[in-house]
């Protein structure tokens, strides 16, 4: 396990390409496992987590080339996934685990396994199981609920279903579902997610509808994506964004992030909470070929005033509300967070690692049910912090210990690589 110190730092100048979006790398390589013709990807992450799908994807009969500037995928189309030799490795990818069993699930005849590592064994694969099972599916979960779990692929019927949490993974996985299903599968959310999976197959040919909180997609023959692009990822981006808001005097600016706005609920808390960062909540400059907005994001250090987030916020900034609660720390007045109780349920149960380790750096931070309240105090002491294995722990104590008074060491710093490699070098480039 590697430790590392992060010093307070000086102003930080200057610019870093965001990494591409773990979350589209994700479903990009999926759909092209989905394909029958070669699906090009570029910009394709390469970290642990997206490398964990692209050998999901070879398990199961994809044939995936990986070259320096792209990936090319040539899949085994919507019905014919091979059975693998033995168990299906997710890795930490609790993206790749919600999503795969909607393709799987419509194999009939075919049985899969899937398991991951310690942390994805503590997170529960109920939500899918349930959509499934009335789309036809057997699934059968450790304890109903964990993995491993076993998927036996079958003929699957068009369902509408009423996601009881707002989860953009459980959402893809049943309309990933639906494509195999005869009819049209609808997926109610009670609040709105991100939608990449919904403009990919629209962009694969796929006849989606949206009609408020509802989408829907028709069940089809074969998907149609030959070319796709990766947009930066705004949530990696977000540790950059940040770090330039808290250290004083700085000015930087991170390249090409995907500022779709089911994304972008960070940038609308930062703008309340008084902070700079400009351009991705205007135009986007550039539309990539995953029907993705691309900006560049400018962002200055300022004064920070305490703020509320309320449930219906919370989808569009999950897995930026470490951040909030960082950012917090140093604003006048209290930052609340509310609606978040599936923070309880990520890589780690970010209620108590953020609360448990933004205290031990000296910050006012309660835990609730669902969420946190911070009261800030304009700055943070410093100190150690484990990350507990979470990659956006990691993350969050490096930023906290450039902005506090006496540094931060991280415990388990290599956890960057889930979604990140090259956090640390882009830091101390901008420092
Ligand atoms: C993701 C959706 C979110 C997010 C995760 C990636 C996705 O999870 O926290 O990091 O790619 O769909 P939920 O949809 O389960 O909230």
């Amino acid at each position: 396990m590697s430790t590392v110190f992060f010093g307070p730092s000086g102003r930080l100048r200057g610019e870093v390409g965001a990494p591409p979006d773990k979350s589209i790398s994700h479903r990009a390589a999926l759909l092209g496992a989905m394909s029958v013709e070669p699906v090009r990807i570029s910009n394709y992450l390469r970290a642990a987590d997206t490398i964990a799908t692209l050998n999901a994807l070879r398990a199961v009969g994809a044939v995936v080339e990986e070259h320096a500037d792209r990936v090319v995928v040539c899949g085994t189309g919507l019905r014919d996934a091979r059975e693998p030799g033995g168990p299906i490795d997710v890795g930490n990818a609790g993206t790749l685990m919600r999503l795969l069993p909607g393709w799987l699930a419509a194999q009939e005849g075919r049985i899969f396994v899937l398991d991951g590592d310690s942390s994805i064994r503590t997170r529960p694969v109920d939500r899918i199981v349930a959509p499934l099972a009335l789309m036809g599916a057997q699934i059968e979960a450790r304890e109903d609920r964990f993995p491993p779990f076993v998927v036996y692929g079958s003929q699957l019927r068009a369902i509408t279903y009423e996601l009881p949490v707002a989860s953009a993974q459980v959402k893809s996985c049943v309309l990933l579902a639906g494509l195999g299903a005869e009819g049209t599968t609808s997926v109610v959310e009670p609040v709105a997610s991100r939608d990449h999976t919904e403009r990919m197959l629209a962009g694969a040919g796929v006849s989606v509808r949206r009609d408020g909180l509802t989408v829907s997609v028709t069940g089809t023959g074969g998907l149609a994506a030959q070319s796709l692009a990766v947009p930066g990822d705004l949530s990696s981006a977000a540790f950059m964004i940040a770090a330039g808001v808290l250290v004083k005097g700085s000015r930087l600016r991170v390249r090409d992030v995907g500022v779709n706005w089911t994304r972008t609920g960070f940038l609308r808390i930062l703008e309340r909470m008084g902070a700079v960062a400009t351009g991705a909540l205007e135009e986007p400059t550039a539309v990539v070929a995953t029907g993705e907005p691309v900006s560049d994001i400018d962002v200055t250090a300022g004064h920070l005033q305490g703020t509320t987030v309320q449930a219906d916020e919370v989808p569009l900034a999950i897995d930026e509300l470490p951040l909030v609660a960082l950012l917090g720390c140093f604003a006048e007045g209290e930052t609340i967070v509310r609606g978040a109780q599936e923070l309880r349920v990520k890589e780690s149960d970010r209620i108590a690692g953020v609360v448990e380790g933004l205290r031990g750096l000296g910050a006012a931070i309660e835990a609730t049910a669902d969420g946190f309240a911070v009261t800030g105090c304009g700055a943070l002491r410093g100190g150690v912090i484990d990350a507990c294995g979470d990659h956006r722990m990691a993350m969050l104590g490096a930023v906290a210990g450039l902005a506090s008074d006496e540094g931060v060491e991280v415990v388990g710093m290599e956890s960057a690589a889930v979604s990140y490699p090259g956090f640390v070098d882009d830091l101390a480039r901008l420092a």
